[in-house]
């Protein structure tokens, strides 16, 4: 109806790639007319059981009072986070929308124009975007074949622009653990911020927050919505030093945190039922697929595999999967990821069982 006036945006902005989500459910009954009941969606490492039926209690009692904004501080949910992490609320900072909304405090107060940030590919897509909209520059730093980190050659990628590296643990998409002696080398040669991304950090066997009480440039990101379950409420959390949560409250977006967010926060760190329930059926899930899925399936410390298909293409099995109504990640849009991985997270048993026979039928299909 009228003209674009793109004089108005930022050039910055034309430099961002669009972020690829996984598929909606929805999207998939569309377009293989299937019923959305009987989709299987592992394509964004989902909690398959849902969230912790006392989180669900809290969301229905909050609701009648959403007509007040919640506290600003988000208080009640940083001193529950405080005894789930053994850190001091005033270590604490809760976010929204989700561990994203971190991400974009974070750039918003560190990164101006020709700033730089170090991101290790293949991983989580977007650490990029925020600080490409704030004018930074990313610097891509190849991982091992095998997926690791050469924490030398992040160490080369240091400029005197740098601001942040971004590393993940476990990382996305490929599952592996970012060793201790690897973050301490990166931190402790750098005055840029180093940012762990532990958003599956509970189905891992080791965290690496504890380094957090012997540096002052390291921030922890983590969420609630993998092992928690409560995606849908975009809810996440840092945990950093004084100062600077100091500085991030400073220009964060008031009540980023809704009141359901906060209370269904609360109650879910207080199921430990739940969590362990979620744990175990992701560490279980992760090792039956392994051994099943009849491609190379890497190790993992998180709740999804990563399958490499070749010779196939992964946009191919991903689709012969769709048809099948499973939905699983073909990991072509990370960068430096090629077009041979697909990463499915892991379901219920009887889902893992149908997506491994489904995988067996597309290896002769496709
Ligand atoms: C590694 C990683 N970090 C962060 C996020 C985003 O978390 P949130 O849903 O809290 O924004 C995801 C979501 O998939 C992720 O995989």
């Amino acid at each position: 109806m009228f003209l674009s006036r793109p004089e108005l945006i930022k050039k910055e902005i034309f430099d961002i790639a669009e972020y690829v989500p996984g598929k909606s459910t929805e999207e998939i009954a569309l377009a293989y007319g299937l019923d959305p009941a009987s989709i299987i969606k592992l394509s964004s490492n989902e909690n398959p059981l849902g969230p912790s039926p006392k989180a669900v209690r809290a969301l229905i009692e909050a609701a009648p009072g959403a007509n007040i904004y919640p506290s600003a501080d988000a208080r009640e949910l940083r001193e529950a986070l405080s005894r789930y992490t053994g850190f001091p609320v005033s270590n604490i900072v809760a976010s929204g929308p989700g561990m994203d909304g971190l991400l974009d405090g974070l750039c918003r107060i560190i990164i101006e124009k020709g700033d730089e940030v170090i991101v290790p590919t293949p991983t989580f897509a977007y650490y990029e975007l925020p600080a490409r909209a704030c004018g930074g520059k990313p610097v891509f730093v190849k991982r091992n074949p095998d997926f690791s980190l050469d924490p030398e050659k992040v160490l080369e990628a240091i400029s005197s622009r740098t601001k942040i590296i971004f590393l993940c643990s476990p990382n996305n998409p490929s599952g592996n653990l970012l060793p201790e002696a690897d973050l301490r080398k990166i931190v402790e040669n750098t005055r840029a911020l180093v940012f762990v991304d532990e958003a599956y950090v509970e189905f891992a066997d080791r965290n690496l927050a504890e380094l957090l009480r012997e540096y002052d440039n390291l921030v922890v990101g983590r969420t609630f919505s993998k092992v928690f379950g409560l995606a849908g409420l975009r809810l996440g959390y840092g945990i950093m030093p004084e100062w600077l949560v100091k500085e991030y409250s400073r220009a964060a977006t008031p009540f980023s945190v809704s009141l359901p967010a906060l209370k269904a926060g609360v109650a879910a760190l207080s199921d430990a039922d739940h969590l362990n329930k979620s744990i175990n059926l992701a560490r279980e899930g992760r090792e039956y697929l392994r051994k099943n899925i009849p491609f190379t399936v890497y190790p993992s410390q998180a709740n999804f595999v990563l399958v490499d298909v070749t010779p196939l293409k992964s946009k191919k099995i991903t689709e012969s999967l769709m048809k099948k109504g499973i939905i699983v990640r073909s990991c072509d849009s990370f960068r430096e990821a090629g077009d041979s991985l697909i990463r499915v997270t892991v379901g219920t048993p009887e889902q893992n069982e149908k997506v491994v026979r489904a995988f067996e039928i597309s290896k002769t299909e496709v």
